[in-house]
């Protein structure tokens, strides 16, 4: 099957590269299309958040990253990934697979991570531009996901009954995010508030957020139409923008 891009940009594919993100970072100095895709069977030097490395094995994974240009300075940029998510939360409701968001970067299948987010952005004499990344695991056995992994990741393939056809996967993925990226331009994250804290791992759950070497405790209480993740702390309601959330014990699988 042929790879499409509902955006009608370019598709660059990959049999093995370091990092899709990477490349894309690099496109961006060419003033690429939005929506331009970056495809790889495999990646050397996988990245993801928080300096962590992204494990890439040759065709069990989808190493995808996609460029959007953002077209007025007024747009939410932080939003981005939050619609993104939703995209993903759709595109795996479609295999019927029930799955999580954790805010901001994170899907989980019964507390378990099947796709991580990487967003980066690059601004230069031609704009600016969000490089997302996304990485989903797709064909992965249990026996796959070695060490720290094993309890904590899991794959599309453990999780469905359905073939899972890799372009088709791509051009779903794709078409959502196209759709996701139009309400995005609206700027008004109103209407997907409910929506969100439907998919969030996290509403109600007592959480600390690691913010720059410091740490806060309290539950979750909702997100905000900055897209903000709002904790409730005994005295006030505190918005964080960005973070590493981790479950108080009694949450955790
Ligand atoms: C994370 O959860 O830490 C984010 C992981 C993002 C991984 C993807 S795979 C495609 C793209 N290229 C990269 O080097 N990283 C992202």
């Amino acid at each position: 099957m042929e790879i499409i891009n509902s955006f009608n940009a370019p598709i660059h594919q990959f049999d093995i590269i370091d990092s899709t993100n990477r490349f894309a970072k690099d496109l961006c100095k060419d003033n690429p299309d939005n929506g331009t895709i970056i495809i790889s069977n495999e990646q050397s030097s996988g990245r993801g958040r928080l300096g962590n490395t992204w494990e890439s094995y040759k065709d069990k994974g989808l190493y995808y990253s996609i460029i959007f240009k953002i077209p007025n300075k007024n747009l939410k940029c932080e939003l981005l990934t939050l619609y993104i998510s939703l995209a993903i939360t759709e595109l795996l409701s479609d295999y019927s697979i029930e799955c999580k968001i954790k805010w901001p970067n994170d899907i989980l299948i019964e507390g378990k991570k099947v796709c991580g987010i990487l967003s980066e952005l690059v601004s230069n004499e031609h704009g600016v531009f969000i490089v997302v990344g996304i990485g989903v695991n797709l064909y992965h056995s249990l026996e796959d996901f070695k060490g720290d992994l094993h309890n904590k990741a899991t794959s599309i393939s453990l999780n469905t009954n359905s073939t899972i056809i890799k372009n088709f996967f791509i051009n779903s993925l794709t078409s959502y995010l196209f759709d996701y990226y139009n309400h995005f331009l609206k700027n008004d994250f109103e209407d997907f508030i409910d929506i969100y804290k439907n998919s969030s791992s996290l509403l109600n759950k007592e959480i600390s957020v690691h913010l720059n070497g410091d740490i806060l405790s309290g539950y979750v209480h909702g997100f905000d139409n900055n897209g903000r993740l709002l904790l409730n702390t005994k005295d006030k309601i505190i918005p964080i923008n960005s973070g590493e959330v981790t479950l108080r014990d009694t949450y955790k699988k």
